[in-house]
């Protein structure tokens, strides 16, 4: 086809080893709702960067990390842009990349940590595991905020594939249904959610598993119990002493308001 890059990166249809990297999605030569793996060998034949990093959270001090921008991987693979990339982690967390993401932070699929091999690289500052992938930038800053919420950085560790979705359907299944205008509570707490709550919890085909909680069951608790769900976002624990999903304290009336809005836009009755 003209306009498509041809690929240069080899797709087994089984994997061979842990380190492989799973790929899915709108990718040429994988079929739909197939997986596709890809060597470490082979994505270490790509063009890479090596950083200096000094402010990625997962480490508790600089540290040189080599990867492959994840621009250059789209390519490699003959994808035609305009996808939004999902890199799913072992431990049911998915970090999102849109088109516009990765054009301002240019993050990349880390293969060397302090120039090493996997097969050599520290723990975490909590013992996890870093592998077999996980994803960085040369420095992060917020490139904007909505009300409470800064840009986030999307820096997933335990990432086991990448999916590579039709960024304007994704964003387009998110959007609140009705909403009237771009400023809208429930828009900006769309725009809130795509940074946050979507690394850890589910719609459909897009988001984290972490949370058994998709976007039916926010609806109705946004919905049915608007104070308990305003206070579980900012504080968890308050609410349910088990609680796993990490507090938001900077979170003001306007956000939680942005948000309730947001769900309460997905529940199956409006009140008036
Ligand atoms: C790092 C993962 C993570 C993120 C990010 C996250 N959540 Fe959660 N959330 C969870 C988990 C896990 C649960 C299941 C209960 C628990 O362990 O806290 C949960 C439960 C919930 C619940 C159900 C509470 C109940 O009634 O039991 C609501 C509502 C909720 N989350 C809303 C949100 C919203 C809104 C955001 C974004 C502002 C968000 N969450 C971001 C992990 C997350």
């Amino acid at each position: 086809m003209p306009g498509i890059a041809p690929q240069r990166i080899p797709l087994a249809p089984q994997r061979s080893s842990p380190q492989d990297l799973e790929i899915s999605g709108d990718v040429p030569g994988i079929p739909q709702g197939a997986e596709r793996f890809v060597r470490y060998e082979d994505l270490s034949r790509l063009a890479q960067v090596t950083f200096a990093v000094k402010d990625d959270e997962n480490f508790s001090g600089p540290v040189k990390l080599t990867g492959v921008p994840l621009d250059e991987l789209l390519r490699a693979l003959g994808v035609s842009g305009g996808q939004l990339i999902a890199a799913t982690a072992d431990d049911g967390y998915e970090a999102h990349y849109t088109a516009e993401y990765r054009a301002t932070h240019h993050p990349f699929l880390v293969l060397r940590i302090g120039g090493q091999e996997p097969a050599h690289w520290p723990k975490g500052p909590n013992g996890e595991n870093y592998g077999p992938y996980l994803i960085s930038h040369a420095s992060f800053s917020p490139a904007f905020h909505i009300l409470a919420q800064k840009e986030e950085p999307q820096v997933p560790y335990g990432v086991t594939g990448l999916r590579f979705l039709d960024e304007a359907a994704v964003l387009k299944e998110l959007r609140p249904p009705g909403a009237r205008s771009a400023t809208s509570q429930a828009m900006l707490g769309y725009r809130i959610v795509v940074q946050n709550c979507l690394r850890c919890h589910r719609e459909g085909d897009v988001g984290g598993t972490k949370s058994p909680f998709g976007w039916p069951q926010m609806a109705l608790i946004a919905q049915g119990n608007p104070a308990a769900f305003g206070k579980y976002l900012v504080r968890p624990n308050a609410v349910n002493p088990e609680a796993t999903m990490p507090a938001n304290p900077e979170y003001d009336a306007a956000t939680v308001a942005a948000l309730t809005a947001y769900f309460r836009s997905f529940a199956p009755e409006q009140k008036p």
